[in-house]
């Protein structure tokens, strides 16, 4: 494995061009935060430093980072006044003498690059002392040009940002990634001498290619082969474009893992799903980050999972119902225009369609239980929190306002009641 001394994050942006009170790098990605993203492609690094430059709402950031990724041994450096990328790892510089090198620079806003470009990148730069990562993308959109000597051959000269590029840079098709590994030394003594001389009036980090070919240095730029990596997310229109990428990584690894995605092009899985062998997901469903689903099951079509649902192996979820914070025992199905909230069901129980578990009073949440066995008729509801033991029935239309429903019992009616038949031996229904 190739590896990082020190990795430096530049997340302190505002990200005004995202036209969003958020800060940037709190944006989303398949339930993923785009420094989420950065983070884990900077771990694959397994650098032994890992500084993480904030600003925009600094202290947010760092409390979303801290509770929803491994944030261990990250230090938080917040850059006060933001001046540039330049001027953000000058921020970080006083951090960095005493850190291991080479130090790797990423930006917070590229969520896609893979493990492959970074430990190039790394290789590169214990050849040519300093590298970065470019790409030909079909649009530069808007990113720094790179400049090399005798036309687009020659070795790298300088980067130059668009808005300070002249027509003839501007056309230039190669594009700086901002993604670059440094020697520490040579970092350190060119950060410095950064100029504010361009059209943002800012302390570009870009500038120290041209500083270090200015004193002979040769720094040598990784050429990304896959252009989706290079995809910079400074709009919510390129948000969604990343978005899209990474949710056909997910998907692609689910399908190897033995998961059949009948459509993936209409199916929507987050980061931070576990889905066993053989279960089946059919269109048009959505599964959220921290939902776990066993072997076997069948989900969809149009489903919606959210985070905190457990599905055991085989149970079965089917069309416009919506689960939150559900467990549902092996073999339990729920086929049909079903809520489920706050609700733990045993094994191998029918919840009939139309079946609402009402688990919100207005004010709070409460939980229901469900036991093995069980028969919920169709049209249900089920008011938090209510108990229904093993192999109890509610008849059809049945409204359980907050009531414990004895093992083997049938209640019926609204609100629902008992009534002196038990339920015969289940199975036959559906
Ligand atoms: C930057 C590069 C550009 C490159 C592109 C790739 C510079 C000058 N330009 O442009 O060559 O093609 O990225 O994505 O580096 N940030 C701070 N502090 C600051 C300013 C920025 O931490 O004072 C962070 C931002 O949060 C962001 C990253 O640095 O994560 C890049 O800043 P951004 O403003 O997005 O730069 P680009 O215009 O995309
Ligand atoms: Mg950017």
């Amino acid at each position: 494995m190739v590896r990082a001394g020190t990795v430096v994050i530049l997340a302190a942006g505002q990200g005004t061009r995202m036209k969003s009170d958020m800060p940037k790098v709190l944006h989303r990605l398949c339930g993923r935060t785009l420094l989420g993203w950065v983070l884990a492609s900077a771990r694959a690094l397994a650098p032994e430093r890992l500084i993480v430059v904030v600003g925009e709402g600094a202290e947010e950031v760092e409390r979303v980072v801290r509770a929803e990724e491994d944030a261990r041994g990250v230090q938080f450096v917040v850059q006060e006044r933001r001046r540039g990328t330049g001027h953000a790892v000058q921020t970080a510089a006083p951090h960095l003498s005493a850190a291991p090198g080479p130090v790797v620079v990423l930006y917070g806003d590229m969520p896609l690059l893979s493990e492959a470009s970074l430990a190039a990148l790394v290789e590169a730069q214990g050849r040519s002392g300093t590298a970065l990562l470019t790409a030909v993308p079909a649009s530069a959109r808007g990113f720094g040009r790179i400049v090399r000597a005798d036309g687009e051959r020659g070795p790298v000269r300088a980067i130059v940002e668009e808005k300070d590029a002249t027509p003839a840079q501007r056309a230039l098709r190669e594009v700086n990634l901002g993604v670059y590994c440094f020697d520490k030394e040579t970092l350190l003594r060119l950060l410095p001498r950064l100029k504010a001389e361009n059209a943002q009036g800012e302390l570009y980090l870009t500038d120290l290619i041209g500083l270090l070919v200015g004193e002979g240095g040769r720094p040598e730029a990784c050429v990304l082969s896959d252009e989706r990596e290079a995809i910079g997310v400074n709009t919510l229109a390129h948000l969604a474009e990343a978005r899209a990428v990474l949710q056909e990584r997910i998907l692609e690894r689910h399908l190897a893992a033995g998961v059949q995605i009948e459509d993936p092009a209409t199916t929507f899985i987050d980061h931070g799903v576990e889905i066993g062998q053989r279960t089946r997901i059919l269109p048009c469903t959505v599964i959220r980050t921290g939902v776990s689903i066993g072997a076997g099951c069948e989900v969809g079509p149009f489903t919606h999972l959210r985070g905190g649902t457990v599905l055991e192996d085989g149970a079965e979820i089917g069309n416009f119902t919506e689960a939150k914070k559900a467990y549902v025992g092996s073999g339990t199905k729920a086929k049909h225009l079903t809520y489920l909230g706050d609700v733990r069901i045993g094994r191998g129980t029918n919840i009939g369609a139309g079946t609402i578990v009402a688990n919100y009073d207005g004010r709070l949440k409460h939980e229901t239980v469900i036991g093995d066995g069980a028969f919920i008729g169709s049209g249900t509801v089920l008011v938090a929190p209510t108990k229904v033991g093993d192999g109890a029935l509610t008849g059809a239309g049945a409204v359980v306002t907050r009531k414990e429903i004895p093992a083997g019992a049938v209640w019926v009616g609204i609100p629902a009641r008992p009534i002196e038949k038990r339920r015969k031996a289940p199975g036959g229904e559906g």
